[in-house]
């Protein structure tokens, strides 16, 4: 069985159960236990309600597995990230953002001549359909590019219906190639439009990351060279963000995709997704704060703010649902937020104001006792800052690494071949059946204050 299609190993244990009992019937239900590869264990519950008619309340997935997946395994402890068995240091470390991406789709690093046929391939998906680029000037010049992102990315399923067959996996791979090229020059186009900028074409001799940086910054007027220390960090930044297993977008990517709905109109949603501050947004929002805090003086207030419970302040970058650690990711962004700062010799006070607040941050008791450490955001704005992303930019750079992730995720929800709807149930809090009333008499009612219409509960 090749990677690319294998199933997460998720096996039932023979040997365990676990018991849940209600207390108001008595009744006892024995559950499977199913164990993954590594992990942590978990309870199949697909059975309960039929058996017990009761569902499970779990509204922001804290202890619920939406899914089993073999490509990331994250140990929130130990703040520990791998895809396909790789560790995220030696990932950003060894190999480049397109090594990444082939060994997320398929399950395995590329031989070098798997590596030159898939470069090959996404390299000459790069190009958007030339109609396409009009869809840009029904834009405001101020659109957040984020928002061009959704519907341009949305409307590709208008352009290529060659790749929207979702049960034929040769659609489904150049569907997939095709997201991962075009995402880079859709994103940069979003920003050269809200400058008023012509769009530059990708160039087929460029890597990724060096594409990305030319369509962004280059002019036609003008010759452009890649600073190769600012393409290695792009490339980083590319590879820290590619996939990070079942986050609020690649959920709602498989989501969407569990209705059957083709892979750009899922990743659209997910760039949706993944826009909220409390997510992709967040390295926006950290750059904002370090303005907003802007001298070292007045960190301690915002330390305060942020702990005071009837505030709800936060301090961006910092804390994760699933790292109770430092963020793996957040130690490899520090280093390269060196190297670039270093390599185009900017002294940024921000640098300074982050590391304080990292460390006063660190040492308090408030941060240590509900393991909220920098995330992978808290560094990543600084470094895109400096190499002249703008700040409304960050999330969109989130947008067009993580594109590979949502994409290795769908393809291997489809893989799987027992595609089921999800469709997650609630507990209803709302009213209970009432008795309709028309318009007419709803009017008297509140004139003339007939407040037998509501029912009995509600009389006087
Ligand atoms: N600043 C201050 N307090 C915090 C923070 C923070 N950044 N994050 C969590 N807390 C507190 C929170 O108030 C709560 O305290 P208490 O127990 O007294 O009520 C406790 O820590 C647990 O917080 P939670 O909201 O239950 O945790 P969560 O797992 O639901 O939230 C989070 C995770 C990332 C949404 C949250 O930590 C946060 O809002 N962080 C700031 C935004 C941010 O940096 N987001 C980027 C995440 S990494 C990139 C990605 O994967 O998308």
């Amino acid at each position: 069985m090749s990677n690319s299609d294998a199933k997460a190993a998720a096996v039932e244990s023979a040997e365990k159960t676990f018991t849940l009992r209600d207390n108001t019937s008595g009744q006892t239900y024995e559950l499977p236990i199913l164990k993954g590869s590594e992990g942590p264990t978990a309870v199949d519950v697909r059975n309960l309600y039929g058996k017990s008619g009761v569902f499970l309340y779990d509204p922001g997935y804290t202890s619920t597995a939406s899914c089993s997946s073999g490509i990331t395994f994250i140990d929130g402890e130990n703040g520990i990230l791998r895809h396909r068995g790789y560790a995220i240091e030696d990932l950003a470390e060894h190999s480049d953002y397109l090594d990444v991406c082939y060994l997320l789709l398929h399950g395995e690093l590329p031989s070098p001549e798997e590596k030159t046929e898939f470069d090959y391939h996404i390299t000459h998906h790069s190009m958007l359909h030339e109609q396409l680029i009009y869809f840009y000037r029904g834009f405001r010049r101020d659109a957040h590019p984020m928002a061009i992102m959704v519907g341009v990315v949305g409307a590709l399923s208008a352009f290529y219906h060659d790749s929207t067959d979702i049960a034929d996996p040769q659609q489904r791979m150049v569907a997939s190639h095709r997201l991962i090229a075009k995402m880079a020059t859709i994103g940069s186009y979003a920003y050269k439009y809200s400058k008023g900028l012509p769009f530059i074409y990708p160039s087929n001799k460029l890597s990724y990351a060096e594409n990305l940086l030319k369509m962004m910054f280059a002019v036609p007027s003008d010759d452009f060279e890649v600073n190769p220390v600012l393409a290695k960090a792009m490339d980083r930044i590319l590879i820290l963000h590619a996939d990070h297993e079942q986050n609020a977008s690649t959920s709602t990517v498989r989501l969407a995709g569990s209705s059957g709905a083709n892979p750009f109109a899922c990743v659209a949603a997910g760039i949706a997704s993944l826009w909220g501050p409390a997510h992709g947004g967040a390295n926006e929002a950290v750059l904002k704060m370090l303005g907003e805090i802007s001298t070292k003086e007045r960190v301690p207030d915002f330390i305060k703010r942020a702990k005071d419970p009837d505030d709800d302040y936060r301090l961006m970058g910092f804390g994760h649902r699933v790292y109770k650690n430092y963020d793996p990711r957040a130690k490899v962004m520090r280093n390269t937020c060196h190297e670039v700062l270093n390599e185009l010799g900017i002294h940024d006070p921000r640098l300074e104001l982050a590391m304080e607040l990292e460390r006063i941050a660190l040492e308090d008791d408030y941060f240590i006792e509900r393991k909220l450490y920098p995330n992978v955001d808290f560094y990543s704005g600084i470094i895109l800052k400096a190499m002249g992303f703008p700040t409304n930019m960050f999330t969109a750079i989130f947008a067009i690494a993580r594109t590979v992730g949502w994409i290795a995720h769908w393809k291997e929800m489809l893989s799987e071949g027992t595609l089921q709807i999800g469709r997650p149930r609630q507990l209803y809090t709302g009213e209970r059946q009432r008795q309709f009333a028309t318009v007419d008499i709803r009017e008297h009612k509140q004139s003339r204050g007939w407040s037998w219409l509501w029912g009995n509960s509600k009389q006087d």
